[in-house]
């Protein structure tokens, strides 16, 4: 199977798995696995931050960053397609308590202006604006890339207004290749900074959060309460080490791979492609017929895909896809399309 789901189901690699078996571990909870330790300063150094937490998931991460950096009742401004706001069960709203007001982005960039006009003061009757949620690259955007620019602006807007910055860079190492960026660019303008393992690095599990010390040993206590606490956490840390050292500068290669498809997508007669928005690993696209007839008869070719609407797929390249499986897809979409359109049913 040729699995494009997403860039979360990579296996470790036997090089991955072995640096796992070596690690030399503790009780996290008790404050003394080394490798943790290790991974967590590594984390904050390419962040340029004082500190950084291991966390089991980039959703816990956001949600740990909203509550150290929020009281409840505060108000937090975030894109209207934001993984925090679509696809995590309403956490910050539960678990901080938060308001939520929603920024309109384009194809995952945020209108400066429409922030600077959402914060607002803490009155007797209003919410306090008191944090800005960013998302690096957009997923639901097709992995788009917001750029440094934009970052800066929206800092300085949060700044003079009193109001704190959380960057969701689930995928923000895409982004720095992607526009030749260091990732300490990015992290420059926000307050806290999360990163995944699990995605396009290939981890089985994991998340970095990274900010000042104070908020950081804030966020350590509420991943206790939430319940992400981690005893012998280290295994799962090494893995994180290992991908930090060995597996971002190759995410290159699953851009490539993603454009290569995107490009030959664009060629079928079912499908619509908008090439601009394929970035980075992602490639989203819309079909004529229905979404899920796509995704049925692509499982049948050994080509797995996510339908996310009646007409909508997600494709994303990752670690186990090689050009070999980008020219399978490839040859299993124009069949479909071959197939769909004798029958009529891509109409
Ligand atoms: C942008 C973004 N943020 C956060 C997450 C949450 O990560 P996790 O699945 O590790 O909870 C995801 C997951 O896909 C994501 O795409």
């Amino acid at each position: 199977m040729v699995d494009l789901r997403s860039d979360t189901v990579t296996r470790p690699t036997a090089a991955m798995l072995s640096a796992m078996a070596g690690a030399t571990v503790g009780d996290d909870v008790l404050g003394d696995d080394p490798t943790v330790q290790e991974l967590e300063e590594f984390g904050a150094e390419l962040m340029g931050k004082d500190a950084g937490l291991f966390l089991p998931s980039g959703t816990m991460s956001n949600n740990v960053a909203i509550a150290a950096l929020t009281r409840p009742g505060d108000e937090a401004l975030l894109d209207w397609d934001a993984h925090s706001l679509r696809h995590e069960c309403g956490a910050p709203a539960v678990l901080s308590g938060v308001v939520l007001r929603q920024y309109r982005s384009d194809t995952g960039i945020p209108r400066v202006s429409e922030i600077e006009s959402a914060i607002q003061s803490e009155t007797l009757h209003a919410p306090g604006t008191r944090l800005i949620l960013l998302e690096n690259t957009h997923n639901a955007s097709g992995g788009t890339v917001i750029p440094l620019a934009v970052h800066r602006r929206i800092f300085d807007v949060a700044r003079d207004a009193d109001v704190s910055v959380h960057l969701d860079g689930a995928r923000l190492f895409n982004a720095a290749v992607a526009a030749e960026t260091a990732v300490v660019e990015y992290a420059r303008f926000a307050d806290t900074v999360t990163f995944c393992l699990s995605k396009g690095l290939g981890c089985p599990v994991g998340s970095v959060l990274t900010g000042n010390a104070e908020t950081i040993d804030r966020a350590r206590r509420l991943r206790k309460r939430f319940g992400g606490g981690l005893r012998q956490a280290g295994f799962l840390a090494a893995a994180g080490l290992y991908a930090l050292r060995h597996h971002r500068d190759r995410l290159v290669d699953d851009h490539r791979r993603a454009r290569v498809l995107a490009e030959h997508l664009a060629e079928l007669s079912g499908i619509q492609v908008d090439l601009k928005s394929v970035q980075t690993n992602m490639v989203y696209f819309e079909t004529t017929g229905s979404a899920k007839v796509w995704v049925d008869a692509l499982a049948r070719e050994g080509v797995a895909c996510l339908a996310l609407g009646e007409h909508r797929i997600r494709m994303v390249t990752h670690l186990d896809i090689s050009d070999v499986g980008i020219d399978h897809a490839i040859e299993a979409t124009r069949k479909i399309d071959r197939l769909l359109s004798s029958t009529g049913a891509s109409q």
